[in-house]
């Protein structure tokens, strides 16, 4: 029986997350008010079949930091999942369609997503675009190399974080290339899971809100010992002291057996930090943030290149055709221009939207890619000269889950 992809009102969004949940082996009793409301914020599809709905995806409105601290319209895409009763019959690449021409449709050039497993997006032209690591110090010796500042530190209620984070997360996002903007629906949303069972620590310099970082602590005591384990979920900073001063803080909480740290950069200065800094181990190093620019031209030409240099790029692109074309694209750190190269024009590079997905934020050198199989590149095409021109000054970093 066939199934049909349309858009969710809101007497639908209990279904809708119920299906959702469902796809994530997850009880739909758990949902709480607080989830229904942020699909105000979204725009939602589902797949039908005989009215009941089988399958979910939606989006939000966000902004997404390219490299020259660039802001571009980005749809953050979330709540996909198939009931585990249809999968694999063309219900997940049927709501990926009917999205992307949806984003086309409102001029927004990217998406953009985190995915459960690194199989699924790449055929709808999502390519792997920032990085994240966890880290645990497992046991109670965190020595610092040397002494960093104690800082003024203040935990706040889950009241004053719902205020104070947005503003203190609003210029990170700003300047990080790989970060997104996050609607008030976001926030409302985080505080009401996060907040009520974590501390946010905010830090002040000078009398001025400069950092903040979101933890946890799993209690357990062993009879007479505390075998507490600190989880930090977010940290996030206005200056490397600021940042310092926030590790120290949670490096030196009491009563702590071993401390672990949920996304943050591969190459996190906390490493460098520690008197030991092998007793720093990395859990997991992965994908984080996937990128689809579904306006390739506006989004080649948005982004800011690491050297002035012209290459011509050919884009191979079936789910959005209109992205297929050989562009020029002549960049520089000031600004760029994407225009249809003249006809004839030999490519420097061919890719796919994965490829391009990959290379918008500068977080892989094209030349990794080429040697990888994933894009191509002319004979004789000099290396340094592409990954010079797409290469970004800071690496490229994602902090929001959605
Ligand atoms: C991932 C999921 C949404 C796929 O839905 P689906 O309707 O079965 O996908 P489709 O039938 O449209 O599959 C399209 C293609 O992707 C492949 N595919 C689907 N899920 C895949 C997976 N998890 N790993 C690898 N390939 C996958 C299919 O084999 C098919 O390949 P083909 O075009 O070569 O035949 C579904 O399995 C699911 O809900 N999983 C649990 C929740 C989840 O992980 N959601 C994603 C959140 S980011």
């Amino acid at each position: 029986m066939a199934f049909e992809v349309s858009p969710v009102q809101s007497d639908d969004y209990a279904e809708f997350e119920r299906v959702f949940r469902a796809g994530f082996g997850e009880i739909p009793e758990t949902t709480t008010q607080a989830e229904l409301d942020f699909f105000d914020w979204c725009d939602l599809l589902a797949a039908r079949q005989d009215g009941r709905i089988v399958g979910t995806a939606g989006s939000y409105p966000a902004e997404l930091t390219l490299p020259g601290a660039v802001r571009l319209p980005t749809a953050a895409v979330t709540s996909v999942s198939v009931s585990p009763t249809h999968r694999r019959r063309g219900v997940l690449s049927a709501m990926m369609a009917e999205q992307l021409a949806a984003v086309r449709g409102a001029g927004v050039p990217l998406a953009v997503l985190t995915a459960s497993e690194a199989t699924i997006y790449s055929r709808f032209g999502y390519g792997p675009a920032t990085m994240a690591a966890d880290f645990v110090i497992p046991g109670r010796a965190r020595a610092l190399r040397q002494p960093i500042p104690v800082g003024d530190t203040r935990l706040l209620s889950q009241d004053e974080a719902r205020k104070t984070l947005p503003e203190l997360y609003e210029p990170v996002a700003r300047t990080q290339v790989g970060e997104l903007s996050r609607p008030d629906g976001w926030w409302a949303l985080a505080n009401s899971r996060d907040m009520a069972k974590n501390f946010a620590v905010v830090h002040r310099s000078e009398g001025i809100d400069d950092g903040y970082a979101i933890y946890g602590v799993e209690v357990k005591w062993e009879p007479g010992v505390s075998q507490n384990r600190l989880r930090v979920d977010e940290l996030v900073a206005h200056s490397p002291a600021a940042r310092s001063a926030l590790l120290r803080f949670l490096l030196e909480v009491d009563l702590i057996e071993s401390v672990y740290f949920r996304v943050r950069p591969v190459e996190d200065e906390l490493r460098w930090l520690l008197a030991d800094p092998r007793v720093l181990r990395a859990r997991s190093v992965r994908d984080w943030l996937w990128v689809r620019p579904v306006d390739a031209a506006a989004v080649l030409s948005a982004r800011r290149y690491r050297v002035a240099d012209r290459l011509a790029i050919r884009i191979e692109d079936e789910l959005c055709p209109w992205n297929a074309a050989t562009w020029s694209v002549e960049g520089s750190p000031d600004g760029a221009e994407c225009r249809p190269a003249p006809t004839g024009s030999d490519p420097d590079l061919t890719m796919g939207p994965a490829g391009l997905g990959s290379l918008v934020l500068g977080g892989v050198n094209p030349s990794v890619l080429v040697d990888a199989g994933v894009i191509g590149a002319a004979a004789g095409f000099d290396r340094d000269r592409a990954d010079l021109f797409f290469g970004a000054n800071q690496a490229p970093f994602c902090s929001t889950a959605f």
